[in-house]
């Protein structure tokens, strides 16, 4: 979704209709705007395209000096006029992105304490609770300072007042938001693009930022409540259609936008209120399927080897996955009536296409996973799953990578609960741990000075070995990628049990082991392996979780404590320190990052 305010000098409804055409591509189901019309909040919504908005608004202009305005993609409730943003309780009006993972439990309360909902949607929450300090005698300030820390979940707001006109309200935690700095104007967006016509002086708030606008001054405070400053960036109206934000790299851009990103893909594929996955209509039924074969290259076959786990062990489907280029030209018997997953985040990639042509000759259900869905892989698949993870520019794929796991998962439960193997509660229970993904993430994503500091010891090293087990595997094998792609370290990726088998024979002190090893039921074994690393002079950075952290007692250079979270989602949330070590490697070993050498970001070729 797009978030845009404005607090300006004329009227700003047509400078927000504007700014949300220029955020269409985030979502596009309904948008509204809310302006301040002599002291009281007003506000015109529309379901469907910006133009119903539009048409909206020319026989009912607004003509408020101060405003916010959202473009929707749903997540919580249907794309209707009522779910539409901003949304509004009492003096206050609220637009967001994001999830508000605790809605649930926030509007039973208030419910219990006789406040009437209008909608079904997260985000009203956030205004009911806002207005509720406010009716106890506090301002607009202390009011939302006191309301942030009870939200759980990675989003973005913003907010406008009755009866101020001078006054903005912004909170980033998890999901993008800036400043703009205007002349006697001041702006909120949810990206650069937003805000490129108004103003080129830019500040990105940071995790846990929020923000009090007047349009003669701006105050950031950290999450802590602290004044603090951000820089302003001055950035050329070109540069917004491709922006680095407030980073050096796309990558870097690319890494961090993953909580955002991931809610995306998932509000696509999972109806939050009930707590269930949503799939488009599917031409076969999962209980027909004998068989699944993922096929892919690059980082997505290594989603798709993470996918194996999830259909073998939620829908108790048999997966083979298969690397594009071999299943091309391979024998493999393929049953007709069977499924075939192809995963890419180009839609593009030639290897790809041309096994996904073989599976159609073959009688296979062509389902994609894509991230440009106008690919060519897209147009020709029975099915398009896509992710949403936005334009794609570091060669490096990381949230393309993310966002496949998140849409493979989908599927996987999808399908076992199709074959009867998951329960109603086992689904629940599946996606509430799905939906705090963009959360943990945040965490992982606060890890990033200590992940800079060993990376200056990988960048230090000839060849460093990546261990996991169960679905780390497929993450060392990323992990090792990654790092070989963009600092030209070489690495292997290993399943930690396979590590005695040849690999332990490279081990000696000159050689970081990444180990990846959340506290789930094969802990213990690759704690073992761990130990067989250490007692070589293996040097050890562990990536696990708190108990893990207690319960490995291999002396190991480093830790890296991720927050305790369901197996099912590790994946996600652990591809984040991996992507980071490698990312700041390169930057010391000083590639270039974005567009390494010998590679391409779409492979159109054999
Ligand atoms: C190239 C890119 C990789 C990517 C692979 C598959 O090699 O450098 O990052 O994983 O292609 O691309 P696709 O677009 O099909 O996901």
């Amino acid at each position: 979704c797009g978030i845009i305010g404005i607090l300006g000098r004329e009227a700003v409804a047509p400078q927000l209709v504007d700014a949300l055409k220029r955020l269409e591509y985030r979502g596009y189901d309904s948008a509204g705007v809310a302006t301040l019309e002599n002291g009281r909040l007003t506000r015109r919504r529309a379901e469907g395209k910006l133009k119903n908005l539009e048409q909206r608004l020319a026989r009912e202009p607004l003509a408020g000096l101060v405003g916010i305005g959202h473009t929707r993609w749903a997540t919580h409730g249907r794309p209707n006029e009522i779910n539409a943003h901003p949304h509004a309780a009492d003096r206050v009006a609220v637009v967001h992105n994001g999830i508000i993972e605790n809605f649930n439990e926030l509007r039973g309360e208030l419910e219990g304490r006789g406040v009437r909902f209008a909608s079904e949607t997260d985000t009203e929450v956030v205004a009911q609770l806002v207005a509720a300090v406010m009716a106890e005698g506090f301002g607009p300030v202390e009011a939302v300072k006191a309301v942030l820390p009870r939200l759980r979940g990675a989003f973005a707001l913003a907010f406008v007042f009755e009866g101020e006109d001078d006054l903005m309200i912004g909170a980033r935690r998890g999901s993008p938001l800036a400043v703009g700095y205007g002349d006697g104007e001041m702006y909120l967006g949810s990206d650069a693009i937003a805000l490129a016509p108004f103003t080129s002086r830019i500040s990105y708030l940071e995790d846990g930022d929020w923000v009090v606008l007047h349009r003669g001054s701006v105050q950031i405070y950290d999450e802590a409540g602290a004044p603090v400053e951000r820089p302003v960036l001055t950035s050329s109206a070109s540069a917004f259609l491709v922006d680095k934000g407030n980073f050096r790299h796309f990558m870097a851009k690319e890494i961090h936008e993953q909580p955002e990103v991931v809610g995306h893909t998932l509000a696509h594929y999972v109806d939050f209120a009930a707590e269930r996955i949503v799939l488009p209509d599917l031409p076969f039924d999962f209980r027909d399927i004998e068989r699944v074969t993922i096929a892919a290259c690059g980082t997505a076959y290594y989603a798709g080897l993470t996918g194996k786990y999830w259909f073998e062990r939620l829908a108790r489907l048999p997966v083979a996955v298969e690397i594009a280029s071999e299943l091309r030209y391979g024998d493999a018997p393929l049953a007709p009536g069977n499924l075939a997953v192809f995963v890419s985040q180009s839609g593009e990639t030639a290897d790809t296409l041309a096994t996904l042509r073989h599976a159609k000759a073959n009688g296979q259900h062509v389902v994609s996973v894509v991230n440009v869905p106008t690919s060519t892989i897209a147009r020709e698949s029975d099915v398009v799953m896509p992710t949403l993870a936005g334009p794609e520019i570091g060669v490096a794929s990381t949230k393309a990578f993310t966002c496949q796991l998140v849409v493979l998962a989908c599927i996987a439960i999808a399908a076992g609960r199709a074959r009867g193997n998951l329960s109603e509660d086992d689904e629940r229970r599946l996606v509430r741990a799905l939906t705090e993904v963009p959360r943990h993430m945040t965490a992982a994503l606060a890890l990033e000075p200590e992940i800079e500091k060993l990376a200056r010891d990988i960048a230090k090293s000839r060849d460093v070995l990546y261990l996991g087990r169960g679905t780390s595997f497929p993450l060392a094998l990323e992990g090792a990628l990654k790092l070989k792609e963009i600092s030209y370290i070489h690495a292997e990726g290993y399943a930690a049990g396979e590590l005695k088998h040849g690999p332990i024979a490279l081990i000696d002190e000159t050689i970081p082991v990444i180990v990846i090893a959340p506290h789930d039921r094969v802990f213990e074994k690759t704690v073992s392996n761990m130990q067989e690393v250490a007692a070589r002079g293996g040097r050890i950075i562990l990536v696990t979780d708190p108990q893990g952290a207690k319960e490995a007692t291999v002396e190991s250079l480093a830790t890296l404590v991720l927050p305790h979270m369901p197996a099912s989602v590790t994946p996600m949330v652990y591809a984040l320190p991996v992507q980071m070590l490698a990312y700041h490697a390169a930057v010391i070993m000083g590639t270039d990052v974005d567009q390494p050498r010998n590679l391409a970001k779409s492979v159109t070729v054999e």
